[in-house]
């Protein structure tokens, strides 16, 4: 057991990850379709992870890659096609337990938070053809449908963490890490709150989570499955954890509190 696991169970205050759905429950369901994140909702997540891209007429819409292969049955760059382009594909039928599913647009996604406490991971994928026009629609969607506060954003291009604090300064921000690089320190630009290393990082250095913390960060883990994963991170004391199995990952997050 680690010091901090130690210490907080001897305070008698275990202060758990909050456990955030990355693209929705998507061990279970389609990756960025509704169904996906009603399930994450329905298995009391506490947050919701997605990926955000502009389609060539400019609207943001909810799918990982830069093209459609892997996750629908179309073909071609999503910001080569057309909203309407993109909504003739089923975005459901290619996973194990799909059913078709349209095409997730940012704004239903902000619309099934809205009134309820679940905070909202919205990831700006780079590099893309429209550069930072993906931040600026962004914090104009945000606004629009008057989320702040449920709301962070995240990239792994720093430029895009920035221009996006620059149009939106009230909405906190992850600076996501594949490696730890020049960051190994801790410290982060300022435009940057959370820390958001892969889980790889954690298990070659679990002492970054404790220099961020020092430093002013807390932490945003992706992707924990794995049982030794989920109980590193919660002993490092993470803040947020990205799973693909919400339910699963909350069960041994509290099962293995004694361990
Ligand atoms: O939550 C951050 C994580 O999603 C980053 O990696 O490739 O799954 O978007 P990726
Ligand atoms: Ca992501």
């Amino acid at each position: 057991m680690t010091q901090i696991v130690a210490q907080t169970l001897l305070s008698g205050v275990v202060q758990l990850p909050s456990v955030v759905a990355h693209r929705g429950a998507s061990t279970d369901r389609p990756e960025h379709t509704i169904g996906a994140y009603e399930l994450a909702l329905k298995e009391g997540a506490d947050g919701l992870e997605c990926d955000v891209r502009l389609s060539r007429d400019g609207q943001l819409v909810c799918v990982h890659d830069r093209t459609l292969a892997r996750t629908s049955n179309g073909r071609g760059t999503v910001s080569a096609l057309t909203l309407e382009e993109l909504r003739t594909f089923d975005y459901g039928s290619w996973h194990g337990h799909g059913q078709p599913a349209g095409l997730l647009v940012l704004d239903e996604l902000l619309e099934l938070v809205k009134g309820t406490d679940v905070e909202l991971f919205v990831e700006t994928k780079h590099p893309v053809r429209y550069r930072n026009e993906v931040e600026r629609k962004l914090a104009e969607a945000l606004r629009k449908h008057g989320l702040t506060s449920q709301i962070v954003m995240m990239s792994f291009s720093p430029t895009a963490v920035k221009a996006f604090r620059e149009h939106a300064p009230d909405i906190r921000t992850v600076l996501l890490l594949d490696r730890l690089g020049r960051y190994r320190s801790g410290a982060l630009p300022s435009f940057a709150d959370y820390t958001g290393p892969g889980v790889h990082l954690l298990r070659n250095d679990p002492g970054y989570v404790d220099r961020a913390r020092r430093a002013g960060h807390e932490t945003y883990v992706w992707t924990v499955d794995s049982t030794e994963d989920i109980a590193l991170c919660r002993d490092l004391g993470v803040r947020y954890l990205a799973t693909n199995a919400p339910a699963n990952t909350r069960r041994l997050l509290t099962a293995n509190l004694a361990t």
